[in-house]
């Protein structure tokens, strides 16, 4: 009943060795329907060594009991066990607690590389050669400008406007400043058009933060490295060459390269439905933005150290899980995930960089006060039972806010360094010749046809006296 492009049942492929993109059969699985009494087949397919198992959708399709019936359709709300795509990038084992990049563990990543290592890695798949990396820099660090119009286009927002509402408005404004970005099939503008997202997302992030501070902007110094840079626009005032803390450059770099990509989450989703719709990237990478904004993903830092100011002292945490637990209070930020049901490998790295950033600027009551949570979370059967364990987010924030980065502005962080990721999604879907525009189903609960019968005695009211003409 499936038909796959596949290598034939066994042939497992060796470990560390290429990816082939393709989905092996390893399988059948018998399907009764009770219905009609008639049996079906449905291959049982799986990506690399460690890939996941699935059946194809589409083969419960033929799966009915009329030749005019529509046909069996999974019901999954909220993707919990859907795969909508394969993928190459990145490799999640949640129950052990392994994430890798390209086959990279996180670990060594993080130690050894840097930033922009990662992000030609991400999308290309390999590690960069010397001149590679070289030509990468280079065009990054040379498409960091933006146009001058974007400083007037930013200037716009009110002085207390969020940063990722500023950043999702700009990033989707450059849509309009390269037109040219919408040949989307053409391989060369889908290059140009990764650079200079990857180039100037440091620029209008740090261009918002200015704007929040009532600070001129400072433009783009490439001299410096990625990170360095970046630091310099938020936090260079009038000296003529900024020197950055080498302790917030590597905390930077590091967290930018935990931050890279996680796999199909809700802001590459977002990515991948909207790109499938073959807009340009600066759009497709816009709706990452404002996914990214939401309070369960990428504003679950902002939310932590919110959460922490709340909790005021390490005194009022036990009262504080009491009232989590009870459902009086919030979720614990910071804590819990869809795919990790173990310790998030990333909350580990982050924790050890929170105590080598702290040695350098103090401890103060806010680790205090997370360490206790943490410490009680740990210990407390509702907790553990769920298999809840700190995110990376639980301590990012903490960085971040020993950075003097205000606490609205440590998702915008985040959505600089996960632009990486979104892009070698995004032109993964498109080589992928089974992708099309995203469209899912639904089951339709609501009335049967009925005639139209209206309520209505006028239906063109005319607006308060106090409403704005127009
Ligand atoms: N605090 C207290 N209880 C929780 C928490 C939490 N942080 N997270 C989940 N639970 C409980 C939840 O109430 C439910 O309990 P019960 O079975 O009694 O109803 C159970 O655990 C399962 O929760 P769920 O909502 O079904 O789990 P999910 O997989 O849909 O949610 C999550 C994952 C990350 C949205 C959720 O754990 C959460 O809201 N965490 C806090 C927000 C957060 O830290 N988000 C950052 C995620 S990591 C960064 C990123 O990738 O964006």
């Amino acid at each position: 009943m499936t038909t796959t492009k596949s290598a034939p049942a066994g042939a497992a492929a060796t470990p560390g060795a290429p990816p082939s993109g393709e989905l092996k059969s390893t399988g059948t699985l018998d399907i009764k329907d009770s219905r009609t009494n008639k049996s079906y087949s449905v291959q049982i397919v799986q990506g690399g060594v460690e890939g996941d198992t699935a059946a194809r959708a589409m083969d419960l399709r033929q799966i009915k009991t009329a030749p005019d019936e529509f046909g069996l359709m999974t019901y999954d709300p909220a993707f919990m066990n859907t795969a909508s795509c394969k993928s190459a990038i990145t490799f999640i084992d949640g129950d052990k607690g392994i994430l890798r990049y390209r086959g990279y563990p996180i670990e060594q990543l993080a130690e050894k590389s840097t930033f922009l290592e990662v992000a030609w890695l991400l999308r290309h798949g390999e590690l960069p050669a010397q001149n590679e990396y070289d030509q990468w820099v280079h065009d990054i660090t040379y498409h960091t400008y933006v146009h001058e119009n974007i400083k007037t286009f930013l200037q716009g927002f009110r002085y207390d406007a969020h940063p990722m509402s500023m950043l999702c408005s700009a990033v989707a404004a450059l849509s309009s400043f390269y037109p040219e970005a919408k040949n989307i099939q053409d391989p060369e503008q889908r290059n140009i058009s990764i650079i200079r997202l990857l180039a100037k997302l440091p620029t209008l992030a740090a261009f918002c933060y200015r704007h929040i501070k009532g600070l001129p902007f400072i433009y783009p110094d490439n001299d410096l490295s990625y990170t360095e840079n970046f630091l310099s626009m938020v936090a260079r005032m009038s000296e003529p060459k900024y020197e950055a803390n080498p302790v917030f450059v590597k905390a930077l770099e590091i967290l930018f390269i935990l931050h890279a990509d996680h796999e199909q989450n809700c802001s590459t989703s977002a990515v991948r439905a909207v790109g499938s719709s073959q807009v340009d990237p600066f759009s497709a990478i816009a709706a990452g933005v404002a996914a990214l904004y939401g309070p369960l993903h990428g504003g679950a830092n902002e939310q932590v150290l919110r959460m922490i100011r709340e909790i005021d002292h390490p005194k009022n945490v036990d009262g504080f899980i009491e009232n989590v637990k009870s459902g009086k209070g919030s979720r614990l930020m910071g804590f819990g995930h869809r795919v990790y049901k173990s310790y998030d490998p990333r909350a580990r790295i982050v924790k050890a960089l929170a105590d080598e950033v702290f040695k350098q600027v103090g401890m103060d009551k806010d680790l205090e006060i997370a360490l206790k949570l943490e410490d009680a979370a740990l210990h407390d059967d509702y907790f553990v039972s769920r298999k809840l364990y700190p995110n990376v987010d639980f301590y990012t924030g903490l960085i971040y806010r020993s950075m003097a980065f205000p606490t609205d502005f440590f998702t915008v962080l985040f959505a600089v360094a996960r632009t990486a990721g979104w892009l070698a999604q995004w032109e993964e879907m498109l080589n992928d010749k089974e992708q099309k525009i995203a469209r899912p189903r639904q089951i339709y609960v609501g009335y049967g046809e009925r005639p139209y019968k209206s309520q209505l005695t006028n239906r063109f009211p005319k607006a308060g006296k106090d409403s704005i003409r127009r």
